[in-house]
């Protein structure tokens, strides 16, 4: 008997590649999205990759009416919570909708779930829970903090669910924090698609390459890290995909609340990611220094161990593998999903 699995903003970038992995290892797959952030065309290229079909419900996580429909017409075992918001400036200037979307949103698929007796849930957090760190690499026992609403989002579900599990024998939840997710699937059928301008590093760097943009603002070149630039731990996104596997079968046999970096445990700068995909696009990327980003931490990477000795998972993709994979993705589908 194959097990179900409902994955919640499974059509986004995270998602979509964890979805490709779920069929690949026999899961039985069931999709929540509202498309506010990607498209149906993610999905049915994710059948495509993997040879299996998705289950695909369009509706929005705070509709527990659809939400409880989507329980009652499958029989969900376990919850993957891809679901949110994710942009750090659009936070500031529309708080509520981060709240909304993000804790009450959460706080709607919870109630949902223990109605349906379902309890075992992987949630996405994110290293911003760890504010500015003091030091690097990062652990699991770094003080939290946040500096935007959506990182603020992200503190308050991590505190809901340690609530949660206190409150009740049964619960299987894992809390992953991402470090950065870049690159696409091998194939180039998927990858991070942005509305608009992109916020992140990567998707940018890979549209000035394929002529969308001019050049690159490099946020800062003052910042005390090896050449001056921001210090991120980036991971490929199949690799990240493949650690939401590792804790479903972790929560398979251990009940109660795990918390767990995903990363590789190597800091990139960004000029030294610029100079990784010039190699793999083979043109060379304009830039500028300008000044730094308002909340932009100096350097952030993580200290992996934790992941590797409960879950068995490590990041094995490289920094060049990611970029290859990234430029296939983008140079395949200029404009994204938009054919
Ligand atoms: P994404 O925007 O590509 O995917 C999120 C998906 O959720 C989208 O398909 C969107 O349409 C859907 N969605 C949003 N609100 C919804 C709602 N109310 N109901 C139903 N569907 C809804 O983002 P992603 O990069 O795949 O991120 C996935 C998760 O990982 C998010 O929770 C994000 O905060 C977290 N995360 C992302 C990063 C990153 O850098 N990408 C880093 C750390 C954590
Ligand atoms: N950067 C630039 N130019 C750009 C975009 C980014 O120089 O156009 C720099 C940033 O200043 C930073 C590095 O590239 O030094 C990485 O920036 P990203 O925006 O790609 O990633 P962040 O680490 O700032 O933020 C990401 C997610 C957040 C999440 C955080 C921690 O976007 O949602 O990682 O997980 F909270």
């Amino acid at each position: 008997m194959s097990h179900k699995v409902l994955v919640t903003g499974g059509a986004g970038y995270i998602g979509s590649h964890t979805v490709v992995e779920l069929l690949k290892a026999n899961f039985e797959v069931i999709v929540v999205d509202n498309l506010c952030n990607s498209s149906r065309v993610a999905l049915t290229r994710v059948e495509g990759i993997a040879g299996g079909l998705v289950r695909f419900y369009e509706c929005d996580i705070r509709n527990s009416n659809q939400l409880l429909k989507v329980f009652r017409e499958n029989k969900i075992e376990s919850v993957i919570h891809f679901a949110g918001l994710k942009a750090v400036g659009e936070s500031v200037t529309d708080p509520i909708s981060y709240y909304e979307n993000n804790v009450a949103g959460t706080v709607q698929l919870l109630k949902v779930m223990r109605q349906c007796d379902v309890r075992t849930l992987v949630f996405s957090s994110s290293a911003t829970v760890y504010g500015d760190p003091a030091s690097v690499p990062v652990c699991e026992g770094f003080p939290r903090s946040a500096t935007n609403p959506y990182g603020r989002s992200k503190l308050i579900v991590e505190d809901i669910l340690e609530d949660l599990c206190n409150s009740e024998a049964g619960w299987r939840v894992a809390r992953l924090r991402y470090f950065n997710p870049v690159g696409a699937h091998a194939s180039g059928e998927i990858g991070e698609d942005p509305r608009g301008i992109p916020n992140n590093l990567l998707p940018y760097i890979a549209q000035v390459a394929i002529g969308r943009r001019e050049y690159l603002s490099v946020f800062g070149g003052d910042y005390p890290t090896i050449d001056g630039t921001g210090v991120r731990d980036f991971i490929h996104v199949v690799d990240l995909a493949k650690g939401h596997l590792a804790a479903l079968n972790y929560l398979g046999v251990n009940e109660g609340l795990l918390t767990a970096n995903l990363g590789t445990g190597s800091g990139v700068s960004v000029l030294q990611m610029v100079a990784a995909f010039e190699r793999a696009c083979g043109k060379s990327i304009s830039y500028k220094v300008v000044d730094r980003r308002p909340g932009d931490v100096a350097q952030c990477w993580a200290d992996p161990s934790y992941a590797k000795t409960v879950l068995a998972w490590e990041a094995q993709c490289s920094l060049d593998e990611m970029c290859a994979d990234a430029w296939r993705w983008q140079s395949k589908n200029p404009n994204g999903f938009v054919i």
